[in-house]
């Protein structure tokens, strides 16, 4: 696909600036301005694109609730990586039709993942009466005209062509805090990895300009923010569809002459693409943070082939021996997946002993769950639930075990987190990160909010650290 068609023209940004304004001028004639509330499901790719719809909502003169029942227009942003995902979403649209009864007027959204799925949509055209508009992510930068539709023509708006997929430039957008900021720097994934469903949901791999992102970045470390996260399904696939030579070591390594004190994260890493470039860039980077999400899904050999993955256990064992020879404080995190079909219980072991071998500071754990439509869901698969849930919990022993250890080590030193909110309990209130991006409750004022601090480790469990804020912030990445 040529990239003059990936990157809209900025004529039909415009375009979909002139749908706010007309919005905005329906909902200034109200008594009251509109209650919107965004009801993000997923991964963070999800949280970045409710803070673009945000960002066009607040711009139609909305202001935000939490409460279904006081909301003018709710938009449910979906997830369909997992069965259990789509239900809980299922489960919260039926709801709403309470707020239908209570409000007619009202309209109702379903974005996202689940949406762009033909058979979620004909679920919700035929039982779901009460949402007026579904359109998938390649749809997202023409919600204020979708929206507009809906009202001018007061019928059911569905948008959810398959699409290979855009790049909006400039849209507004709504920041939860000045503290931490999403920047995505691609869009969908070519991985076509067997068991997953994004590739089909989420379009076709395109890249940001790096002057875009660039700018971006720019404007946030100005603005104060103290930490960036780097957002794409497959970031190291980052630039193989630019026209400029450009891969996401070298954006790395561009980001990070930007002056400001912030840390840089990324995800997603997928380990066939990782490699001695990336690990050396992000060891010479001062803003980059030490840390790695690098999904592994599987221990065995022949489950990563039948998974598509691009990689042997080896060959992965390899990588994460190349990231701490080039960081050896790296604090590494994976994704993995029990009771993929076929698997077998030597395999899933194979899964344990690789978490053993590799030490992971943390892991996100999944039973595998068959997405209709991808080549894994017309597998045989022979075992039961029971049986994978006994493999899923002997996995979660060992990580639990392994966290335990790794977070015991922290204690008694100090360490420069940054404080990133309220934790909510009233012990340890404040919430914060270590360079490494592990959890630490930390006593100390909420002053401290948005700065970095000097944290002495009192304590630890499996899942967080616990301290002490100790002395004033002091900026460190420079
Ligand atoms: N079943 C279970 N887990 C899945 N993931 C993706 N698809 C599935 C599926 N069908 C997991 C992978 C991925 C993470 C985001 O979700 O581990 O890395
Ligand atoms: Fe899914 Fe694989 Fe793409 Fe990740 S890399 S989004 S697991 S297909």
């Amino acid at each position: 696909m040529d990239r003059t068609h990936v990157v809209l023209p900025a004529e039909d940004i415009r375009r979909q600036k002139d749908f706010i304004d007309r919005l905005a001028s329906i909902y200034c004639r109200r008594e009251h301005p509109p209650m919107a509330m965004v009801d993000t499901y997923g991964c963070q790719q999800n949280v970045a694109d409710s803070q673009r719809l945000m960002g066009m909502l607040r711009d139609m003169g909305c202001r935000f609730t939490g409460d279904p029942l006081a909301a003018d227009l709710i938009v449910v942003n979906t997830c369909a990586i997992r069965e259990n995902a789509e239900k809980k979403v299922f489960g919260v649209v039926g709801q709403l039709v309470h707020v239908k009864e209570k409000n007619p007027e009202a309209i109702i959204c379903l974005c996202g993942c689940m949406a762009q799925q033909e058979v979620v949509a004909e679920r919700i055209r035929r039982s779901y009466r009460h949402v007026d508009l579904i359109f998938g992510p390649q749809a997202l930068w023409r919600f204020p005209e979708l929206l507009y539709g809906v009202y001018t023509r007061r019928e059911r708006i569905f948008s959810i062509a398959d699409e290979h997929g855009s790049i909006a430039e400039g849209l507004p957008v709504v920041r939860e805090s000045g503290v931490k900021a999403w920047v995505s720097i691609m869009y969908g994934c070519n991985n076509f990895c067997s068991y997953c469903i994004v590739p089909y949901v989420r379009g076709r791999e395109r890249s940001r300009e790096p002057a875009a992102i660039l700018a971006e970045v720019r404007e946030l470390a100005e603005a104060g923010c103290r930490e960036i996260t780097l957002l794409g399904q497959n970031v190291n696939s980052y630039g193989k569809d630019l026209d400029v030579p450009m891969d996401f070591a070298d954006l790395l390594r561009e980001i990070d002459q930007i002056p400001g004190d912030y840390l840089l994260r990324f995800m997603t890493s997928h380990p066939k693409d990782a490699g001695e470039k990336l690990f050396c860039a992000m060891a010479e980077c001062s803003h980059a943070a030490r840390q790695l999400h690098l999904p592994v899904q599987s221990g065995s050999s022949r489950v990563l082939k039948a998974m598509n993955r691009g990689y042997t256990r080896e060959q992965y064992l390899e990588k994460v021996r190349m990231a701490r020879t080039a960081m050896p404080d790296i604090v590494l995190t994976s994704d993995i997946i029990i009771g993929f079909p076929g698997e077998t219980e030597a395999e899933a072991m194979e899964t344990i002993s690789l978490v053993e071998e590799v030490r992971y500071d943390a892991l996100f754990t999944f039973i595998y769950s068959p997405r209709p439509g991808t080549p894994a869901a017309k597998l045989p698969d022979p075992v039961s639930r029971g049986e994978k849930q006994v493999w899923f919990d002997r996995l979660l022993d060992a990580q639990n075990r392994i966290s335990a250890e790794l977070h015991r080590v922290y204690v008694g030193k100090t360490l420069r987190v940054l404080v990133d909110g309220e934790s909510g309990d009233p012990s340890w209130p404040l919430s914060s990160r270590t360079h490494g991006g592990r959890l630490v409750h930390l006593k100390g004022d909420t002053s401290l909010i948005g700065q970095y601090a000097d944290a002495h480790i009192t304590g630890s469990n499996t899942w967080a650290l616990f301290g002490e804020a100790a002395g004033g912030p002091a900026p460190i990445y420079k």
